[in-house]
């Protein structure tokens, strides 16, 4: 699908075209380099022309999680679901500490904290649910899809940054995935559980372009999509070297 271009801060008068934004010229262009010579390149003011690739433009994952996932996690449902409040307050944490690290416009930033509040919301709402189902909320070992994602992305600024927001997006649309074949798998014998995970999916899809979007707040586009093609791969290589576990984020099982 083609790239579509668009506005994305509010002090953004007018669109850049993809070949306005590989000449890199501009005052945000200006800011940048004096950023740069100053040595803090990733505290340069946000462009006031931004490029933003929509989702629909985003790579596509280098990794599909068979249905054989969701059938297998049948019997762990209530693991899965103590472990989903844990990963929605991970999340609003996430957002919280981006919110003071990224430097992007006001109006990329209210997207941001609108962010953090709906995945405190989605952790209450998956409290209530446990309360609900008389499952106890508790301590859980977390999975090692995170921390073994974060081990692809850049050692410097301002890459890391751009690294850890893509890596953000990469979770977040992993999530819709996965959710997407819980809420499918679970809707013929529980359909609680089933409309749970479909109204969480809406929000994933939601949240993991506004992690794109503020990555390319801090470097240009076309290096934040290389960015995110080389880890959607190295995604694809964490999972498919995971074992099956009842999380959200585990290997397929072996027989898939
Ligand atoms: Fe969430
Ligand atoms: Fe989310």
């Amino acid at each position: 699908m083609a790239a579509r271009w668009c506005a994305l801060a509010a002090a953004s008068a007018a669109c850049a075209t993809p070949s306005e934004r590989g000449r890199g010229g501009g005052a945000a262009a200006a800011a940048d380099r004096a950023a740069r010579r100053a040595g803090w390149p990733w505290l340069a003011p946000a462009p006031t022309l931004c490029a933003v690739q929509h989702a629909d433009a985003a790579p596509p994952a280098a990794y599909v999680t068979p249905s054989a996932w969701a059938l297998a996690q049948a019997p762990h449902r209530d693991e899965l679901l103590v472990e989903q409040a844990h990963l929605e307050k991970k999340a609003a944490a996430a957002a919280m500490q981006f919110l003071f690290r990224v430097p992007a416009p006001a109006a990329a930033l209210r997207g941001l904290s609108a962010l953090a509040r709906e995945e405190l919301a989605h952790f209450e709402r998956t409290l209530r649910l446990l309360d609900r189902r008389g499952v106890p909320f508790g301590p859980q070992a977390p999975a090692p899809y995170a921390e073994r994602l974060k081990q692809g992305c850049a050692r410097t600024m301002p890459e890391r940054l751009v690294d850890e927001l893509l890596v953000a997006a990469v979770i977040e649309a992993r999530s819709h995935e996965r959710m997407q074949l819980l809420a499918d798998a679970r809707r013929a014998d529980d359909v609680e559980l089933a409309d749970f995970y479909a109204d969480l999916v809406g929000a994933e899809a939601r949240h993991a372009p506004i992690y794109v979007e503020l990555a390319a707040h801090v470097l240009p586009t076309d290096a934040v999509a290389a960015r995110h093609t080389a880890l959607l791969a190295h995604e694809a290589a964490v999972l498919r070297a995971l074992p099956f576990a009842p999380r959200l984020h585990s290997g397929a099982p072996a027989e898939a």
